[in-house]
């Protein structure tokens, strides 16, 4: 009977089943009225006194093991019982990796840079690591001039010529010096500025530079391609204003705001209880700059703008904290799924 009950251990640990009919012939196998454990009561009966302290244990053994298989396999079939009436289908094989989502500086830069593509602007980039002219002298910044402190500037230890550029208006210089006019061109790139990180500000960020410069180009054309650009990016009903402002490589200078409400305390807030949000900075390229860079001033003129990405996606998704567009946490790059 020893070897027996060893056998009915390896059988019961052996068992597979496919269906829940299956686990229930099992049970009636066993546990049934005529079932293998009646069986071995019986056969314990006529066995001899001095083994029944060893073989009883081991009966019971046998039916803690079924026990604890049907308690398994019914709870198995149970709830695939219910995925299946709650019409999961467990048998589908599993779905493909999800795919990644763009960054939603990229979806904006995008979108920014497709408005100036229809309007017959250009794409173009310039280098990340620059020299002082193409940042500051070709711009009309004098040597020692203070403007040079608007940006505090990343230099490059060997050779303090060479600095990370800290606006993307360095590209302007490098298109003035191999294009002649006309020229319209809308310029994306990363900046640099040795500033302390916050929720407002970054040491590395991304700017959007335009240049349009042809005979008889108005500070009226500059107002109505930014207007233009504003009402295709914010939507139609979109207004902007410009207040004076200085910037050595334009004059006129500007910056332009657009109308973003006083309705909400938050309104209020970010607005600074203005009703108005600065998004960019623009002017007509100053005549020095143009005839720094080889380009007749009396027949030609131009305007130029520059803007920060970071800044108009925290505008246009209401995003908080610069921070975020750094950090790669997917639960917030994958709220920008669904753009384009
Ligand atoms: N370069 C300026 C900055 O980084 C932005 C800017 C202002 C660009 C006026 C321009 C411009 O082209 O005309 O703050």
């Amino acid at each position: 009977m020893r070897e027996e009950l060893d056998l009915l251990l390896a059988d019961i640990a052996s068992r597979t089943f496919e269906t829940a009919d299956q686990v229930e012939a099992f049970r009636v196998e066993f546990l049934g009225r005529k079932g293998k454990i009646k069986d071995l009561m019986a056969e314990f009966r006529n066995v001899a006194p001095e083994l029944k302290r060893e073989l009883g244990p081991q009966i019971n053994k046998v039916k803690g093991a079924v026990e604890e298989r049907l308690a398994i396999e019914q709870a198995v079939f149970k709830k695939k019982k219910s995925a299946k009436a709650s019409g999961i289908d467990a048998s589908r094989p599993a779905g493909g990796q999800p795919h990644g989502t763009h960054h939603p500086l990229q979806v904006v830069r995008r979108e920014i840079v497709g408005i100036f593509k229809n309007m017959g602007f250009e794409v173009v980039e310039g280098p990340e690591i620059e020299d002082d002219w193409h940042v500051f002298s070709g711009l009309n910044f004098p040597p020692e001039h203070p403007a040079r402190d608007m940006q505090d500037t990343f230099f490059v230890e060997r050779n303090p010529d060479l600095l990370l550029r800290t606006h993307t208006s360095s590209v302007q210089v490098r298109e003035m010096e191999k294009r002649k006019p006309p020229m319209r061109i809308i310029m994306p790139g990363r900046v640099f500025r040795n500033e302390a990180v916050s929720s407002r500000a970054h040491c590395i960020f991304h700017q959007i530079e335009g240049l349009y410069i042809d005979e008889n180009v108005s500070f009226a054309d500059l107002k109505q391609t930014l207007l233009h650009f504003a009402k295709r990016f914010f939507g139609p009903e979109t207004k902007i204003r410009l207040r004076p402002s200085y910037f050595p490589f334009t004059e006129p200078s500007a910056e332009v705001d657009v109308y973003w409400g006083l309705e909400t305390e938050v309104d209020k807030r970010i607005t600074k209880g203005t009703g108005w949000l600065e998004i960019l900075g623009c002017g007509m390229v100053d005549p020095n700059v143009l005839e720094a860079n080889g380009i007749d001033s009396k027949k030609y003129s131009g305007f130029a703008f520059g803007m920060g990405i970071e800044r108009i996606t925290m505008l246009k998704y209401q995003i908080g904290d610069l921070r975020l567009f750094f950090e790669n946490d997917k639960r917030f790059l994958n709220q920008f799924s669904g753009e384009r």
